[in-house]
């Protein structure tokens, strides 16, 4: 018998993400060799999410939900040390998690919100994981079309208080993503690492909690994917039909990542960001 590979996804709650747990469960089913780890940040969603996995075949012991906060660089060290934990090879890591900030706010490391759940977690975990991914492994980051309408210079990763707007801060936060997945599919060829951008999609996400927010509800969200439209993406860039890496998948096509993101200058200063905090961790 093969030896047990892991899917895993984080943000396993929202949207996307409950979509995505719901494709990994049914893939595991189907190839009991396979593992999901779902990770989410809220107990209670978690339970919820059982509610949602277990009725299409797999059994408590067929896989496993983390806690974890992507906000909190010692909540990511501790996940991607549980992971390694299980001593299984990874098949696919889907850094999903994501989310927008009403407000400039920083956690411990003095990191902007969203850049820190954004990029920086997902970038560290992937870069905590490569060593344990599986001969071909796939790594796949959730980033948005918003990634080509912004930029960011080296005060990246504290934000930019004075000009704060939660979109702008979201947008270079995906940029600082792209940009990342473009240099590691690079750094790594024997991997397949790839962009997905899903499209707009009617998630918690969206909402503004503002007084616009009902006006959108009948303007706007009508237009917008649902999360299972959008999982066709994630689902391309898992099954990866041509080995391509460097990549951004969408629902429809894939396409190497746009040049101006490839060649970034800040491209090698990124990844150095990530290694040498990295470095510092003893597994
Ligand atoms: N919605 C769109 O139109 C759109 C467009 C382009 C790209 N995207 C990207 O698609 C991905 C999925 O988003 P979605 O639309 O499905 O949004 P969503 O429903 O809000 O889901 C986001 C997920 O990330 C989790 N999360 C947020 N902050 C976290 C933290 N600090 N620690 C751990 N988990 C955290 C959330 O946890 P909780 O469930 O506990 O809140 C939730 O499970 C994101 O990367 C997003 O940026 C979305």
């Amino acid at each position: 018998m093969r030896e047990k590979e892991l899917l895993i996804v984080t943000g396993a709650t929202g949207g996307l993400g409950k979509a995505i747990s719901m494709y990994f469960a049914s893939l595991a089913v189907e190839d009991r060799t396979l593992y999901p780890i779902l990770c989410c940040r809220n107990k209670d969603k978690a339970d919820d999410l059982r509610e949602y996995v277990e009725p299409l075949g797999l059994s408590r012991s067929d896989y496993e939900i983390f806690l974890t906060d992507l906000s909190s660089t010692t909540s990511v060290n501790e996940l991607a040390l549980r992971i390694k934990s299980l001593h299984m090879p990874i098949r696919v890591l889907v850094n999903n998690a994501g989310s927008m900030f009403g407000s400039y706010q920083t956690n411990a490391e003095g990191i902007e919100m969203s850049m820190a759940v954004n990029f920086y977690s997902s970038a560290r975990l992937t870069e905590m994981l490569t060593v344990d991914m599986a001969p071909e492994g796939s790594i796949i980051n959730v980033v948005s079309l918003v990634r080509k309408y912004t930029d960011i210079d080296s005060d990246f990763l504290k934000g930019y208080p004075n000009s704060y707007t939660r979109i702008n801060h979201y947008a270079k936060s995906k940029l600082a993503l792209s940009i990342f997945t473009a240099h590691m599919a690079e750094r790594y060829p024997n991997l397949y690492i790839n962009a997905v951008d899903p499209g707009v999609m009617n998630t918690k996400m969206l909402k503004m909690d503002r007084w616009y927010d009902r006006l959108a509800d009948y303007l706007f969200r009508p237009f917008t994917l649902q999360p299972y439209q959008s999982l066709g993406a994630v689902m391309a860039a898992c099954e990866n039909t041509d080995g391509v890496s460097g990549c951004v998948f969408t629902k429809s096509k894939y396409f190497p990542m746009e040049n101006k993101i490839k060649n970034h200058p800040l491209k090698h200063l990124i990844l150095a960001t990530i290694c040498n905090s990295v470095e510092l961790v003893t597994y």
